[in-house]
């Protein structure tokens, strides 16, 4: 997997991220004094590499045998947190080089309020041996007692032209052919997630070159077309046509349910309209729906009936 062949091993090699990273190689000068760390911000962008990263610097060497990774989003929740960390931090086997033990807490954002104010007693009976990097997806989900407890530091999203630039050197390294066209596609795509940018370089690198034909047949977006012809049939009341099509392209060629909706967006926008403004909210009212992981197909479907009363209106039916 390039994304783990990729990973940046050093703070110095994270791309973007500058302050942070800035802010981070201060604290690790004086670690003894370093406090517990909150990483938040969207996915694929170096948040989990960042820790890795500070925790290597900090302990050298040797850093796995003084470091403890856990998912707080894990089934057995906050019990079983509390049972690996009290066990993890009751022998303090430190030396001069190693001035405590780190805690790596992902998807920290995921515990409930009660199970984030247990973590919150946690952490406070283990500082003593160890310190915290936790991280977040969604800060706001934190509890304010945890985050202030902790150095916060917001992840951005990897600005396109540094992403383009960092899938030009991975290409290169991999004797990838690859053009400027096709790399931005991957980059306008992925809104900022280099993880899934990387993947999609990788994927697309097993057809041929980067280019912009192959990236789109990677991406499943040769397909785009036939949801602006979904969108006229479902309009013109022909709902089982449309259905029909649109299971196609999800289940035979893959499209994703959210990409649908986005192809479906921009093709109101292409074929002319009268009743843009209800078929739009319609579209968006299904686009949070799936989000929050309603059945797409069902949703989807229900889109479709009720694009075709929204021109039944229109028709003045
Ligand atoms: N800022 C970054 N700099 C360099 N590589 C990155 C960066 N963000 C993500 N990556 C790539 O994506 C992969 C996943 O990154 P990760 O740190 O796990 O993201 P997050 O924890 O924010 O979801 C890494 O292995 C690396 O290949
Ligand atoms: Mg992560």
């Amino acid at each position: 997997m390039w994304v783990e062949k990729y990973r940046p091993s050093k703070m110095s090699e994270i791309v973007n991220q500058k302050e942070i990273i800035h802010s981070l190689i201060s604290f690790c000068k004086k670690e003894r004094e370093l406090p517990h760390l909150l990483f938040s911000g969207s996915a694929g962008i170096g948040k989990t590499t960042t820790a890795l990263c500070v925790v290597k610097e900090i302990l050298g060497e040797n850093w796995r045998d003084f470091t403890l990774e856990l998912n707080a989003s894990d089934e057995r929740g906050i019990n079983m947190v509390r049972e690996r960390i009290k066990k993890f931090s009751r022998f303090s086997g430190l030396s001069v080089d190693i001035p405590f033990k780190m805690i790596i807490l992902d998807e920290a954002d995921e515990m409930t309020s009660d199970a984030q104010t247990a973590l919150r007693r946690i952490i406070e009976d283990a500082s003593r041996y160890c310190r915290f990097i936790l991280i977040a997806n969604n800060v706001s989900k934190i509890i304010e007692p945890l985050q202030s407890r902790c150095a916060v530091f917001k992840f951005t999203k990897i600005l396109s032209v540094d992403l383009i630039a960092h899938l030009r050197v991975v290409s290169k390294n991999e004797n990838i052919k690859n053009d400027e066209e096709g790399l931005k596609m991957i980059a306008d795509y992925v809104n900022g997630d280099l993880r899934h940018a990387i993947n999609i370089l990788q994927a697309t690198s097993s057809i041929g070159g980067i280019n912009k034909k192959n990236v789109k047949t990677v991406l499943g977006l040769t397909k785009t077309n036939e949801v602006e012809t979904i969108l006229t049939l479902a309009l013109g009341g022909k709902i089982l046509q449309a259905r029909n099509k649109m299971i196609e392209l999800i289940k035979v060629h893959g499209m994703s349910e959210i990409d649908f909706l986005k192809f479906m967006n921009q093709a109101v926008f292409k074929i002319k309209i009268n009743n843009l403004n209800k078929i739009i909210t319609t579209i968006a009212k299904y686009d949070y729906r799936v989000l929050v992981g309603a059945n797409p197909e069902i949703q989807l479907t229900a889109l479709l009936s009720e694009l075709s009363t929204l021109n039944d209106a229109e028709r003045g039916i």
